[in-house]
Parts: C-alpha cells; structure tokens; sequence
C-alpha cells in the first residue's frame, strides 16, 4: 500500500495538474469537461466530486479495470515488481486453487496448440485457414482472438497435451477430453474451427468450435461443458476484447455469435460482445452494466424471431440499462452486413440505425396489429409493460409521452395502465422486504414513518404511529461525529480546563453512553471505543483503507467533505469558507452536543408516546416524572448549544 503511491496508480490513466494541495483531473468514470476529480497524495486517496466515487489505489484499480480486490492487488504487485506469495491458504484452498488453476493451464495448452495447427499444418491452413479467408476475415482479427483449428483425428490434441506433461484428470475437467464407456480417451473438438472463449481477465476458460462440414446431422457448434473456470451464465464471448471500448465509448454492442464479434472488430468496433447461443442472462446484463448503462442490440434473423426475443430483453430495461437496437435488411446478420457492404459502411449503418427498443418495440407489434382492436390494446399492455420495468421514474415518463402520440392513445390512460402495474409489483417488493428486513433493523430507508413531533405536543392525538425511526437529521449527525473524529481525533484538547486529551478521546468519553443508531458509524465508533480502551488512538486511514468496502466508502466520504478542502480554497483563492479548525472547540462540541440532543429528543418523544399508551394512571405519574428530568437534560444541552456554540 505504501508503495502503491496513489498519484503514481491514477496517473497512469488520469491526466492529473497540481492544485493546491491536491492534484486534480477529469474524472475517469463519468464524462466531465471541468475536472472534478481530485487526488490527496497526503491522504492516499481519490475522491470525485462529480460522481461520488473516492478510494484508495486498490479501489482505484478495482474501479477502473473492474477488477476484484485480489486482482487489483496482483495488478499493482506487477507494477511496482512485487512479488506475491500467496501462504495463508489452507491445504485444501491451495489444492483447490492449483486444480482451478491446472484448468486454466491445459485450456491455455489447448488453444496454443489449435492456433499453431490453423496457421502451421497443411490440414490446418488449406481447411481452417483457408474457410476463415474465404469468409473475408483478416488474418489480424483471427490472431487477435487467437482462433485456431482442431484437427480430424480421434485425439490428436489430448495425446500432445499428455506427451507435453499435462494431466488426464484436467483435460477431462475442461471437457477438451473425454473417455468413452471403453475407456477410450478422444478428443471433444475434432476437425472443427476453434473460438477460445476468454474471461474478463483474458485467461481462457473454453471453447467453441464451429463444423467445416455442411452435412445437416452434425451439430453446427460443439461448444466446452460447464466447468470450474467455465460458468457460462456470466461469461460474455468477448468481452475482454472489448472492455476498454466499451468504456471509451460508454456503450456495449451485443451480438449473437462469435462470428459477428469477430466481424463487427474487423469493421474497426471494438465495444461488441455475444452472448453465445445462450439466452441473455441477468449475470450477463449485470457484467455489461460493470462497464457502460447503454447496450445496442445487434439483431439478426426475420422479422418473428426478432418479435420472439423482445420479450427477454425487458430484463436488460430492469437491470437499469438503455437499451437501442440495430436490424439488418433482407435477413442479414451483423457478421454477413459487414462482409457485404464493407467496413466504412456498416460502420455508418450502426450510428444511423440505431433505435430506442422501446419506441422500436412498439413499432413491430404495432404493423404487426394492423387495424385490430383487441391486438392494439393487448400491445398498450404489452408496452407499457415494459416501460414499467424501468428503474428511473423520469425517463419512464419520458417514454411514455412518446409512446403515447406513437400509440394515438392518451397519456393519461397510459399513466394509469403503468400506475397499476408499478403498484402491482412494489405490493410485491414490499412483501418480500418485508421478510427480508425481518430481523435487520435498518429502519432507515424502509420508508420509515415520520417521527413524532416536538415534545409541545404532549396532548395532541395526532402523534404519529409506533416506534420512533431514525430521522435523517439523527443520521447526518452521527456521521458528523464520525467525521470530526476522523479528521481532529489525533489533535489535541486545549480548551479551559482540559488538556493532555486527544479529541478522538474527548468524544469518546462524552458520548460513551449514547448509542449510534447508522450501522457503519456505529462500527467505526465501536472499534474506535475499544482500540481508545486499549491505550491506542485509531488513524483515519484504518478506516479510508478497511476491508469493509461500506466502512472505507464512508470514511472516504466523509473526510474529503467540502470542509477538508475549505484550507485549500482559502490560500490558494483567496476565498472566505467557514473554517472550522479554526474554531475546534465550538466544532467538536457542536458535533458531540447537537447528536445528544438528537438522542434525548428521541428519548423525550418515546416517553410520549408511553405515556399516551399507559392506561393505569399511577405509571402514567411515574412515567411523566422521569419525562420532566430527561425534559430537563435537554433544556440544559440546548442552553450549552446556544451559548458556547455557534454553529
Ligand atoms: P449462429 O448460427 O448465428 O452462429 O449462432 P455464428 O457465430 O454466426 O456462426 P456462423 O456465422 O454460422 O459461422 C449464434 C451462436 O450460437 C451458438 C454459438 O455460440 C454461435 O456463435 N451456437 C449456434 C451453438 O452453441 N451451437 C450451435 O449449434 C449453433
Ligand atoms: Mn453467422
């Protein structure tokens, strides 16, 4: 980590310019023209004002490359040429890991040695080689996919794997081998053209391999089984390919086959991907939204299968994606459009012919339905169920204003329709929350009622409803108090009688008895708690750096508040900001002080509620006492808070 240094790590795919302090630059993860991406070399950490998102150098990688936490490591081990020793592992992880990674090898042997049989056979080139040219692909795109051929023999390619060392037992595992009832090794990929099939790190995890011959009775694809490293639910045949354009240009171009991924690259369009014969998956909708919201659908096939697959492409719209589509004429598909009107103009095709799928949808079934009745109103249903799958409100709005002069149906009828499906399926939500929050107790955003009123409302039926939830005022201050332990807790109290105290003591002690309602503060408040017990003072940084991602989001988050940066804009532009440090003492009571009374408001309006609810009257005399003491405390906080702070 230390050596990771975080200006090094984001400037490697960040323009980064001095400011100040901090460095700053166009944030990598939205589109922005005035840089709002700033970097604390002092503090490790990047933070983009624009978008939210802030982290450390791992987090920056992860983000970035979307890799996962051991990834970014060894990516960033490889760039400072640290090596990694992986001892902690128990004796059946490393076994698991090492048959895992056996996988991994033999299929990297297998696609080696279909590449060497394409480009350096006989049998190789004049059948694989030459169908790939016949077909107009450029010899770059086949190495670039790292294509190959396997040849037409019972098991050339196991026999090389075994005499070159590798084990039967992976072969078999990967599926590239497999023994009869005889117990006869042979070959699964024979006298085929050979996909490898990449993960999102580019390691190859199977294959697919397409037939030279056109007898009808032999399967056009023989793809790899399931495997350890294969999951075809989430793999994209592609994708690693692609990644990097995808983000460059914020969409993903999905396919059906590899063909048309090849094809779709040689035209020069890097963002495509194919889901490979299997139907979409969530898993794979999920993959696509790590990288860009916006997928283009490259359709290929007639006009029935084209209505067929509409349907399942409501799921992408539910995932929270924009979807368009793109058709081809006269029965094309992406692969024979390109090699039919060249590069440059499928090219020009795909910009000019892109299409909302819901505006899109509504067009085909609209033709489809001709004058009748019962057919156009089955499609307002059909629409509008849709557009009822799309997460954002607002541009579900949208659609339906267009969809509504589309249809020549009112947008008020439409609304209505939506209305009722919304209700249907929050009804539905709501329930199986309900289960799940059951023994959670993060009342915060489940639409928690509002909280009682002041306390002057003693008498007043209209108290609200239950238990007291947790108001966003009570959240805001506890992070508040999390914030300034982050950021002055290695300082030191010198007001009045105080001193030789570290403020994150201070707090510590003045708000041992209260208790922090927001999960993550309470966590970080806990640990700090008990590393204070134990004589030592916690870092802010054993927060920024926690493995628990939630708890580094939230300390991040809160010490690059505007306050962090209020020094900053004071020397560097000469701009008053309220600064804070500069008044500790009315700060850090503020903080502690104005959550206590959060706290024994609560106190106070839960008391009343009991005191509604007791129908003997002699605890209702007891309960009204104690609510005239606790009444007290709370004259006495806001009295201090008047007069010693002026926050
Ligand atoms: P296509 O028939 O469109 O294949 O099936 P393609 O990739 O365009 O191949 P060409 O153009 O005929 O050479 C789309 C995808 O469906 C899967 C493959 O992943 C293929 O790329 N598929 C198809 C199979 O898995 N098995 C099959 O028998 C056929
Ligand atoms: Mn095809």
């Amino acid at each position: 980590m230390d050596t990771a240094r975080i200006e090094e790590v984001v400037g490697d795919f960040v323009h980064l310019k001095k400011r100040g302090t901090s460095l700053i630059g166009n944030c990598p993860f939205h589109g922005e023209k005035t840089p709002s991406f700033h970097v604390s070399v002092t503090k490790g950490i990047y933070k983009c004002f624009g978008c939210g998102k802030g982290g450390d150098s791992v987090r920056f990688i992860m983000d970035h490359e979307k890799y996962s936490y051991p990834e970014a490591l060894k990516f960033l081990a490889n760039k400072y040429n640290i090596e990694v020793e992986e001892t902690e592992l128990t004796p059946q992880d490393a076994e698991a890991q090492s048959a895992k990674e056996s996988l991994y090898i033999v299929s990297q042997y297998a696609s080696a040695f279909f590449v060497k049989q394409l480009w350096e056979t006989e049998e190789g080139k004049g059948i694989g080689l030459s169908y790939f040219k016949e077909r107009g692909f450029r010899e770059d795109i086949l190495k670039k996919f790292e294509v190959g051929y396997s040849p037409d023999v019972w098991d050339a390619m196991t026999q090389s794997a075994i005499n070159a060392g590798h084990n039967l037992e992976f072969l078999e595992a990967t599926g590239l081998s497999i023994k009869n009832d005889n117990g006869k090794i042979y070959d699964r990929f024979r006298g085929r053209v050979m996909f490898p099939i990449h993960n999102f790190t580019g390691r190859i995890i199977g294959f697919g391999g397409r037939t030279l011959k056109t007898d009808k009775n032999v399967p056009k694809y023989v793809n790899s089984p399931e495997s350890e490293i294969y999951h075809k639910s989430n793999v994209l045949y592609g994708l690693f390919h692609a990644k990097k354009a995808i983000r460059d240009t914020d969409n993903c171009y999905l396919a059906e086959g590899y063909a048309d991924v090849l094809s779709v690259h040689q035209a020069g369009i890097e963002n495509v991907v194919a889901s490979s014969g299997t139907s979409l998956t969530v898993e794979q909708i999920k993959l696509i939204g790590r990288f860009t919201q916006n997928v283009t659908i490259l359709f290929d096939g007639d006009a029935a299968g084209i209505k067929a697959s509409l349907r399942g492409l409501d799921m992408i719209l539910e995932e929270g994606l924009n979807v368009k589509i793109v058709s081809f004429p006269d029965g094309h598909d992406p692969d024979s459009y390109m090699h039919h009107v060249g590069a440059g103009a499928f090219k020009t095709y795909l910009e000019q012919n892109r299409k909302d799928f819901i505006l899109y949808k509504a067009n085909v079934l609209l033709k489809d339905a001709g004058d009748d009745p019962i057919k156009r109103a089955g499609i307002i249903r059909d629409i509008v169920e849709s557009i009822a799958k799309i997460p954002d409100q607002i541009k579900a709005s949208v659609f339906i204003r267009e969809c509504s002069s589309l249809l020549e149906i009112e947008e008020r009828i439409l609304l209505t329709e939506l209305n009722k499906m919304r209700s249907a399926k929050s009804k539905k939500t709501f329930e199986s929350n309900q289960r799940a929050n059951h023994s959670s107790n993060n009342s915060y955003s489940s639409g928690a009622p509002e909280p009682l009123g002041p306390p002057d409302n003693l008498w007043d039926d209209q108290a609200g409803p239950g238990e007291v939830q947790q108001t966003s005022a009570e959240d805001h201050q506890e992070k508040e108090v999390v914030r300034l332990l982050l950021a002055y807790g290695h300082e030191f109290v010198n007001w009045d009688s105080i001193d030789d105290m570290y403020i994150g003591s201070f707090i510590m002690q003045n708000l041992a008895d209260v208790d922090f309602e927001n999960s993550l503060c309470k966590k970080i408040v806990d640990y700090y708690k008990s590393e204070i017990d134990n004589g030592r003072l916690p870092t802010a940084n054993h927060f920024i750096k926690n493995e628990d991602r939630d708890i580094a989001d939230l300390a991040i988050t809160l010490s690059t508040s505007e306050y962090a940066l209020s020094e900053n804009w004071l020397n560097k532009h000469q701009i008053y900001v309220k600064d804070e440090s500069m008044h500790l003492k009315a700060t850090i009571l503020g903080g502690i002080f104005h959550l206590k009374k959060h706290k024994v408001d609560k106190i106070l309006s839960n008391l009343l509620r009991e005191i509604k609810e007791e129908k003997d009257a002699d605890n209702q005399i007891i309960l009204m006492q104690r609510y005239g003491v606790i009444k007290g405390v709370e004259r006495e906080i806001s009295k201090f808070l008047g007069s010693v702070v002026v926050k």
